[in-house]
């Protein structure tokens, strides 16, 4: 469906148009009709911000079984700990997840094996970092790692074995696996000239909403992709985006010597047309529950379907598509024992 929306794309990346967004677009009403009993879902980065509240709204419409994945147990266990408080007859579980760590991400989804269903995956965990820094061991710039190479790990293994599941006749409905995207990719400025890792490693030029715009934007890239390879009827993916939600953990990694920009200017600006978490988290439901096979493929924002960045209609897009797909799989060709390789296919 975002294939077919470039006609809104000047209005959706104009500054109007985020503006209007932020301040006039509502979120749509939770689907009270719907109820999640028997259901469970999978949530990444859901002790705090989006994702603490998009487990609330879940939990709200009747979801049977919940699994908090956050790196920190303490943290988990205090959010998990929240949620108990408020549905006390929901199975809520904490799980540990470290999104830096490809190991972890590995034993987690062995641990989502145990499951006898999942429904829905909302992987939402990510940062920002005004620093330039690189994994220890992968040697990746941080962001990229954990916004980008670490996410579509997850979401690969994730996809083929909820793939797997269906076609083994254990799920009878589609499951639906959203990642938590930005509207800050129509923004990006990335081209498809050269080779993406690289460039994304590169710390000369490196700025904080640079390089997550373009890890956000990558992310699209290859979900879009991704979708290609996987039939909506055994898993639906898509891309979905909150909107600038205001009082959430993400301003954190900030400079040691932030400048007025850094200090006052964006922390006014969000709190001036920040959305309340409820809201951003409301997006994340409808990305779940609200467009079904049609939303397949494409990014949700504003509760509804919009268009990707400019870059996805061109032919160059094309290319960086193509690109990005070979080096995402090079570098995830370690994982060829959980069956990444059947993407190849
Ligand atoms: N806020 C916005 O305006 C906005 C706009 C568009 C998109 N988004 C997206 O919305 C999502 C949620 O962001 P938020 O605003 O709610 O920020 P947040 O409060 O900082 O939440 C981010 C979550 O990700 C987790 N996380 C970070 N690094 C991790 C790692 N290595 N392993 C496991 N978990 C990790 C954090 O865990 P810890 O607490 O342990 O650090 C936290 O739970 C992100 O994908 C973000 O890009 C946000």
């Amino acid at each position: 469906m975002s294939a077919e929306l470039e006609k809104d794309l000047f209005w959706e990346s104009s500054i109007f148009g985020i503006l209007y967004k932020q301040l006039f677009v509502h979120p749509k009403p939770l689907p009270i009709k719907v109820s999640l009993s028997g259901n469970t879902a999978v949530i990444t980065g859901s002790n705090s911000g989006i994702g603490f509240e998009a487990c609330r709204q879940l939990l709200q419409i009747g979801l049977s079984r919940l699994i908090v994945a956050v790196r920190s147990q303490a943290s988990g266990d205090t959010a998990a700990k929240k949620l108990r408080m408020e549905f006390p007859d929901v199975d809520i579980k904490v799980w540990l997840l470290d999104m830096a760590e490809y190991d972890s991400i590995v034993a987690f989804v062995r641990q989502c094996r145990s499951l006898d269903r999942i429904d829905y995956i909302i992987l939402n965990a990510a940062m920002q970092s005004s620093t330039f820094r690189r994994h220890t061991t992968t040697g990746h710039e941080l962001v990229f790692q954990i916004d980008y190479i670490s996410t579509v790990l997850l979401c690969v293994l994730l996809a083929l074995m909820l793939k797997d599941r269906v076609h083994a006749g254990t799920i009878t409905k589609p499951p639906v696996l959203t990642i938590v995207g930005s509207d800050t990719m129509y923004l990006s400025t990335f081209s498809a000239a050269e080779p993406v890792f690289p460039r994304m490693d590169n710390p000369t030029g490196y700025s904080r909403m640079k390089q997550y715009m373009d890890s956000k934007l990558l992310l699209m890239v290859f979900i879009r992709r991704l979708a290609q390879q996987i039939n909506p009827d055994d898993v639906i993916i898509n891309v979905c985006n909150p909107g600038m939600v205001a009082g959430t953990g993400l301003g954190r990694n900030g400079s040691p010597n932030p400048g007025f920009v850094e200090k006052y200017a964006i922390p006014l600006f969000a709190r001036a047309l920040g959305r309340k978490v409820q809201s951003g988290a409301s997006v994340y439901i409808h990305a779940l529950l609200g467009e079904g096979k049609r939303g397949h493929g494409s990014f949700i924002s504003d509760w509804t379907i919009k268009p990707y960045a400019r870059l996805l209609y061109a032919k160059e897009g094309q290319v960086l598509s193509e690109r990005l797909w070979h080096e995402t799989m090079e570098e995830l060709k370690f994982a060829s024992d959980h069956g990444i390789e059947k993407l190849f296919v």
